[in-house]
């Protein structure tokens, strides 16, 4: 492989010091940064080469301006390029382009990703190419596509290089001038740096070091990258005898010493104002002696700082102005485009560019493109234009780039920094679009940018409120604050009229965000308010539903009852088959559900809402009119109604559709939430955990203290405590302050109150869960709630204050069980049950438990069930009944295990090791051999081989390998020892299956 093949570089410029086209420079005083670079490529080769797991590394130079990052960066490249097989990835920032979204990301990825074959780019893309395709620049978005999460994008880039590194690895991946690189792809490389150590990549940046130079949305990033680096060095001075032999190299050993010294000092072992004093030295022949070294003073200013003036001395106007125009499209410039910019004929500009070659300020790139010789010489060159020329020239810029057929998203760099105050309505209107379309690729910032460009410009009045909403909506995803601003001043009528279809949407938008921040009462409020405004029916039905909706949320409410008599009322009238109607039944079906009225009803209500099983039209997880809260309801609402499998249907779904939507963070998080709740009241307790540490974990990256970490936080609590780690639970509750004052988020957990009153009986601290769950059950009854597994208040209540006040604790144990057999799920009738039974002694109890097992028994609620089976066993062990205690325990701790409730395990286990009992049933396997296995277990036992047993039984060799196994595993035996392990008399006899039952062919 050749040092070229091994580049995937991107087809933007080069020319500059780092690149493959341009001459080698002999570094000087890099000993140290190399033999780093060194080690770092070899180890990466080595490490991947052997399989290792803590691959890859991040290397860090950072220095001032001119130091010679640039030039180190080319010699890693040249390294990186020697090692067969490792693959270079190259890109940089740029002053001017550092507001072009992904700009450092495409430089680097696109190459890499183009060159795949289709089937590997699609493997590469997995279910990410709608997400990543369009912000990498590799396909237009989807028609009807959707603003896309930016860390949806970040999530797919992830995953696109977990799996192009093993494809191309050992990746070297290099950036230069990461300072100017855009925010877009600043967040993604420091997320990513954090993984990078386990995958086959090496990340090299080169960055000035001073944060001046970081523009201010990507300054945060600088500490990021300094922290995470494995190897960081500051580049340093070069040496006096460096500067020495570079001058005498280019001027011969006559140059003196004194001369020399004279000259580091003017330009401080800085090698690139070296280089450039030099070259003035040259110019004006200066003698490089003694007397002359007063001159160098002079001759650097010159050499480095120059100004307006200067530059219209050395170049002319005409030159400079086409100079302007290629230092305001940055790096990699056409030459087209700088020259209509530069309002040049073609022959001025091919003068231009002789001039602007010879003077060592262009250089022309392998592609027949324009570079600065250094980009210290672009930014000088910008630095001198007058403001007026500045942004009249962006303007022409953008129209040109537009003209050249480059899109709105190239051209809306420009338009963001043209002069505002001429209202000019295509401006605003081009403005507007570019908007959308970088909420298209992920980037909401860049969007901001324009759309605040098109508020100064300014809109027409009647419009403004438009784009101020345009604005509110851009941030949905990234800045709940500002969206809340920018919303209510859209609503704001001094700002405008705003259409009314928008002044309902923003209204239902900001209520959203103010939902999701926590502030449930005003987000109901403002869509109560709005509502009594709203003439059309349909919008204003659509506001009063959003107006339930977040009540219903909400912990608290002055009217509870009221205002589910009002909503009982609005569902009368429907009809039942639009968007609307349906989103009010399913608010309803969660209403009733929260209420404990009869399951059968709410059940009704929300198979009303769904087709054929599926969510309808309108009302999908990632539909943007209603929201995902009213999917989240219904699912809620068959969760809470043993309906656990249509629940969970749905919240796969979410997960998916949240997923291929780039909805990476607080969706994805609710989605994992929800499916963590399904499976815990399902009792698959470890995959509860999982989901909701998922959920957990995900809503931290987004910020502290989010509903969606309360909501995770209570179940978890929840969950831990089933599992029997109630300390962990409580540690857990305390870290995250999952105690009184609640949040005003009720959202979906299990009442808050309830939960923590339950955990406090749990840590046996009855007085303080005595007092938490009285006020909780008040306040519960006020609001007419009585939905016993949502809010078990009154069964943990009874416990808490049993031993105190005995007959109390009896009516609130009733009342839970009156409660549950009104609601009327088996779940909630046997969970009742179970709690009213924890209360009383002696055959009371065994009663109340065989209730509660008979109807858990039909319910979806593994766990719950598990806890009623050992707690019946115990109960029947108090009462004598030793021998059925034994299986109600034994059928106790196997749902236990199943449901990895590891505590009731232990504690079924210890009932039985108490009282002599076998703590493991050591009962007969053959008990659990399913009919299939039997009929292959008894024809290997008469020496049948497999395939022939699969003849006879007409079923695949494949499935009868897989059943025999089964039986070995079973029966802890080979084939040698089957028969007599299954009670078979080998080869001729058979015999009876436990159970009586007679076996084929028995004598
Ligand atoms: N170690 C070195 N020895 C000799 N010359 C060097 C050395 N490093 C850099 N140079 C020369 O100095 C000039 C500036 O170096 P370079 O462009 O690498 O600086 P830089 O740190 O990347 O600057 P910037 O911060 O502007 O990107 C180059 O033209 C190069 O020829
Ligand atoms: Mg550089």
């Amino acid at each position: 492989m050749t040092e070229q093949d091994n580049e995937l570089r991107a087809g933007t410029g080069s020319g500059q010091g780092g690149d493959p086209g341009s001459p080698r420079v002999r570094l000087r005083d890099r000993e140290a940064e190399l033999r780093s670079v060194e080690a770092a490529v070899d180890k990466l080769c080595r490490e991947f080469a052997a399989g290792g797991t803590e691959i890859g590394g991040l290397l860090a130079f950072s220095g001032r301006p001119g130091i010679g990052k640039t030039s180190l960066l080319h010699e890693v490249r040249r390294i990186a390029r020697l090692r067969d097989g490792a693959a270079v990835l190259f890109a940089r920032g740029s002053e001017r382009q550092y507001k072009e979204p992904y700009h450092v990301l495409r430089q680097l990825l696109q190459p890499a990703l183009t060159r795949l074959e289709p089937d590997e780019f699609r493997q590469v893309m997995g279910t990410w190419e709608e997400v990543v395709g369009p912000a990498m620049g590799l396909k237009q978005p989807r028609a009807g596509a959707r603003r896309l999460d930016p860390q949806g994008v970040r999530d797919g880039l992830d995953y696109v290089i977990t799996q192009l590194a093993p494809r191309r690895a050992p990746l070297v991946m290099i950036v230069d001038d990461l300072h100017w690189g855009d925010h877009e792809s600043l967040s993604w490389l420091t997320q990513f740096a954090v993984r990078s150590r386990e995958l086959p990549v090496l990340l090299v940046f080169a960055f000035r070091e001073d944060e001046h130079d970081w523009p201010n949305d990507t300054q945060q990033h600088r500490g990021h990258v300094l922290a995470l680096a494995t190897r960081k060095h500051e580049l340093n001075r070069l040496s006096l005898t460096s500067v020495t032999d570079m001058i005498r190299a280019e001027l011969g050993d006559k140059a003196e010493d004194a001369f020399c010294y004279e000259f580091w000092n003017v330009v401080n072992g800085n090698p690139f104002e070296a280089v450039a004093l030099l070259d003035q030295v040259r110019d004006q022949e200066l003698e490089p002696v003694e007397e002359n070294s007063q001159q160098l003073r002079e001759l650097a200013v010159d050499a480095t700082g120059m100004t307006l003036k200067g530059w219209l001395d050395r170049l002319g106007a005409a030159t400079l102005r086409f100079a302007w125009a290629c230092a305001m499209l940055g790096t990699d410039i056409r030459i087209d485009l700088a020259t209509r910019i530069s309002t040049q004929s073609a022959e001025g500009a091919r003068e231009s560019i002789k001039q602007l070659r010879k003077q060592r300020v262009l250089t022309q790139t392998p592609n027949g493109n324009l570079e600065f010789v250094h980009p210290l010489i672009g930014s000088s060159i910008y630095n001198t234009m007058p403001e007026a020329t500045r942004t009249g020239m962006h303007g022409v810029a953008a129209a040109e780039i537009e003209n050249a057929g480059l899109g709105l998203l190239a051209a809306s760099r420009h338009l963001v920094e043209t002069f505002s105050g001429e209202g000019d309505d295509r401006t605003v209107r081009k403005l507007r679009r570019a908007a959308a379309e970088h909420l298209l690729i992920g980037a909401p910032e860049a969007a901001q940018r324009c759309l605040h460009r098109a508020l100064n410009e300014p809109p027409a009045d009647d419009i403004r409120a438009e784009v101020l909403y345009e604005l509110g909506c851009s941030a949905l995803l990234t800045d709940p604050l500002a969206t809340v601003n920018q919303l209510k001043l859209a609503l704001d009528p001094e700002e405008g009229p705003l259409r009314p279809d928008l002044r309902v949407d923003a209204t239902f938008r900001l209520s959203e965000v103010l939902a999701h921040s926590g502030e449930l009462r005003q987000a109901a409020l403002v869509c109560q308010e709005e509502a009594e405004q709203t003439a059309d029916p349909g919008d204003r039905m659509r506001l009063q539903a959003a107006s339930f909706m977040w009540h219903a949320f909400r912990r608290a409410e002055e009217d509870g009852p009221g205002r589910s008599a009002r909503l009982a009322e609005l569902c009368q009238g429907l009809t039942g088959r639009e968007a609307a109607d349906r989103a009010v039944l399913a608010m309803r079906a969660w209403d009733l559900t929260l209420r404990g009225a009869p399951s059968a009803e709410a059940l009704a209500h929300a198979d009303d809402v769904l087709d054929g099983g599926r969510l309808p039209k309108g009302l999908g997880w990632t539909d943007s009119t209603w929201g995902f809260e009213l999917p989240s309801m219904l699912g809620l609402t068959y969760t809470y109604n043993d309906r656990i499998a249509q629940a969970e249907r749905l919240f796969a779904d979410a997960i998916i559709q949240f997923e291929v939507a780039g909805w990476s963070g607080a969706h994805r998080g609710f989605a994992y939430f929800l499916m963590g709740l399904a499976r815990f009241r399902r009792g698959m307790l470890a995959e509860a955990e999982d989901f909701l540490r998922r959920a957990l974990r995900l809503s931290e990256r987004i910020g502290p203290k989010l509903p969606l970490a309360w909501d995770a936080v209570g179940v978890l609590v929840d969950t831990l405590l089933a599992r029997g780690r109630v300390d962990e639970a409580w540690e857990l509750a305390t870290t995250f302050g999952f105690q009184p004052p609640y949040h005003d988020t009720a959202m979906v957990l299990p009442d808050a109150p309830s939960l923590y009153g339950k955990l406090l009986v749990a840590k046996r601290r009855y007085a303080g869960a005595a007092a938490t769950l009285t006020e909780a059950g008040a306040q519960l009854e006020a609001r007419g709630w009585h939905n016993t597994v949502w809010a078990p208040w009154a069964g943990h209540l009874a416990i808490a204050i049993a031993a105190d006040e005995p007959e109390r604790a009896r009516e609130y144990a009733q009342k839970s069980v009156r409660d549950a057999r009104a609601f009327g799920t088996a779940s909630a009738i046997g969970t009742a049950l179970r709690l009213q039974a924890q209360i009383e002694d002696g055959q009371q109890a065994v009663e109340l438990l065989e209730e509660s097992v008979a109807h858990l028994g039909q319910s979806p609620a593994g766990y719950e069930h598990a806890v009623a089976l050992v707690d019946l066993g115990a109960a029947l062990r108090r009462v004598g009944r030793l021998e059925d205690a034994q299986e109600y325990l034994y059928q106790g701790i196997e749902l236990a295990q199943h449901c990895s409730a590891e505590g009731l395990v232990d504690q079924a286990r210890r009932e039985l090791a108490n009282y002599g009992l076998r703590p493991n049933r050591l009962g007969d396997f053959r008990e659990t051999l399913s009919q299939p296995e039997w009929d292959v277990a008894k024809l290997a036992v008469r020496g049948v081989p497999p395939q022939r047993i699969a003849d006879e039984l007409g079923v695949h060799l494949s499935l009868v390998n897989r059943r025999l196994a089964a039986v070995y595993r079973k029966a802890g035996s080979g084939p040698d020892g089957l028969a007599s392990a299954l009670g078979l008399a080998g080869r001729s006899r058979e015999a009876t299956r436990p159970g009586g039952e007679v076996a084929e062919g028995e004598e």
